[in-house]
């Protein structure tokens, strides 16, 4: 028996780590990741030896993470409950597929996790996993152990010689955060209370809109079929696009946000987020799109967008509702092409401008001015009256719409 756990070199997967290994008397293999989070993965490499390990798989995931997860969700202008850019939620399918290829490579049958039972990542880690290996069996400590408090889990390092320091900068933050190059997240602590402010010296990778620069700054970023492959027409990488925006957008304050949102397992719960290159790419986003969709196609990813977010947010990536609603996305966005000219300044995202050799805006019809024929106002008579006549019939009939 083996297991394959998502280890992140912090002090609770490395317990989870010794635990597994004691409690199921089995070997785990364990799996770092480099999704941006900001924090050398190299030093997994000798903690997890130090726990016993002998297959430690450490891997630079940015670009796919970017270009197969990210820039997908970004193309349908994705929002969970109007404001959360799911940065977590997007990171959960790419590390559940990578723990199901390395149980098959390294002939595991279980995988494991460090979620808690009561939040959405759990739910996200296993219906991926069950979904690329249906047969997979799931370990998850914090549904099993008894190391309920943080004095039990400090006596179990203790016991185990799991150096207490092993986490991050051995600075134990009060929240619970988890980072990756779209996002950085804080719960619990004192935004337990949603009514408490979160403290400035919470933030990491932003300033405050008021500390940010009294100057804008313009940028351009160039689209390829709903994807953005240049800034200031420079060639980018999906990574390299991300990173830039996101430092950009933190040096102008942009991208914070404090919510109380709907949990898959039932519960309400408040999170404080940076989404700064993700803010700034939605805003170019639709401006992009507001000239070269088609009303109704951009109406009904509209309406579809929602459902597509909660799909993402409830961990059905590996689902296929996802992959059709993918489908219909990806094919709206072949006319998704040029630029979008943006002014950044102290919180603000503001459009400045945007062109595009597939653009449907015609300045000759939609002129204020004389248009030489290019639209026959007279038309707009019959468009107007036909479509008022079902209501012409029901006020007739006595049927007013201040009388009912
Ligand atoms: N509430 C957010 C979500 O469900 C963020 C979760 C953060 N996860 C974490 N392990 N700290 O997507
Ligand atoms: C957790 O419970 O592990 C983090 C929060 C969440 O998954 O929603």
């Amino acid at each position: 028996k083996k297991v394959v756990l998502a280890y992140s070199g912090g002090l609770d997967t490395s317990v989870i780590a010794k635990w597994i290994q004691e409690t199921y008397n089995c070997e785990v293999v364990t799996f770092t990741a480099d999704l941006g989070q900001g924090e050398e993965v190299a030093p997994a490499r000798a903690k997890a030896e130090a726990l016993g390990i002998k297959e430690i798989y450490i891997e630079d995931l940015r670009e796919e993470f970017v270009r197969d997860y990210v820039f997908p969700m970004f193309r349908a202008n994705t929002i969970y409950e109007g404001e959360y850019l799911l940065g977590t939620s997007i990171a959960r399918p790419l590390i559940a597929k990578r723990l199901i290829e390395i149980a098959n490579e390294t002939g595991a049958d279980a995988i494991s996790h460090g979620a808690t039972g009561k939040g959405n990542d759990q739910v996200r880690f296993e219906l991926g996993a069950y979904a690329l290996k249906p047969g997979v069996k799931v370990i998850a400590p914090w549904r099993e152990w008894d190391l309920t408090s943080r004095e039990k889990l400090m006596a179990y390092c203790e016991q185990h010689d799991i150096p207490v320091d092993f986490n991050k900068q051995g600075k134990k933050s009060p929240y619970s955060m988890d980072a990756n190059l779209l996002h950085i997240s804080y719960e619990g602590g004192i935004l337990e209370d949603p009514w408490a402010e979160a403290e400035e010296d919470m933030w990491r990778w932003s300033v405050s809109p008021e500390a940010a620069p009294d100057q804008p700054e313009y940028i351009e970023l160039t689209y390829e079929k709903g994807d953005i492959v240049a800034i200031d027409g420079k060639k980018m990488t999906p990574a390299e696009v991300l990173t830039y925006l996101n430092e950009v957008g933190g040096k102008h304050g942009i991208g914070r946000l404090d919510i109380v949102e709907n949990r898959y397992v039932g519960m309400k719960s408040r999170g404080c987020y940076e989404t700064p290159g993700g803010t700034i790419m939605l805003r170019a986003h639709r401006a992009i799109e507001s000239l070269t969709l088609d009303r109704e196609a951009a109406h009904l990813k509209d309406e579809l967008m929602p459902k597509y977010a909660e799909v993402i947010y409830n961990g059905y990536w590996w689902s296929p509702e996802r992959l059709m609603l993918q489908e219909m996305i990806d094919a709206s966005q072949q006319t998704v092409n040029g630029d979008v000219r943006l002014k950044l300044y102290k919180g603000n995202v503001i459009v400045a401008g945007r062109r595009s050799d597939d653009s449907l805006f015609d300045e000759s019809i939609a002129t204020f001015e004389d248009d030489a024929g290019a639209y026959d106002q007279k038309d707009a008579e019959g468009f107007i009256k036909l479509n008022a006549l079902r209501l012409r019939i029901a006020a007739s009939k006595g049927r007013s719409p201040l009388k009912l």
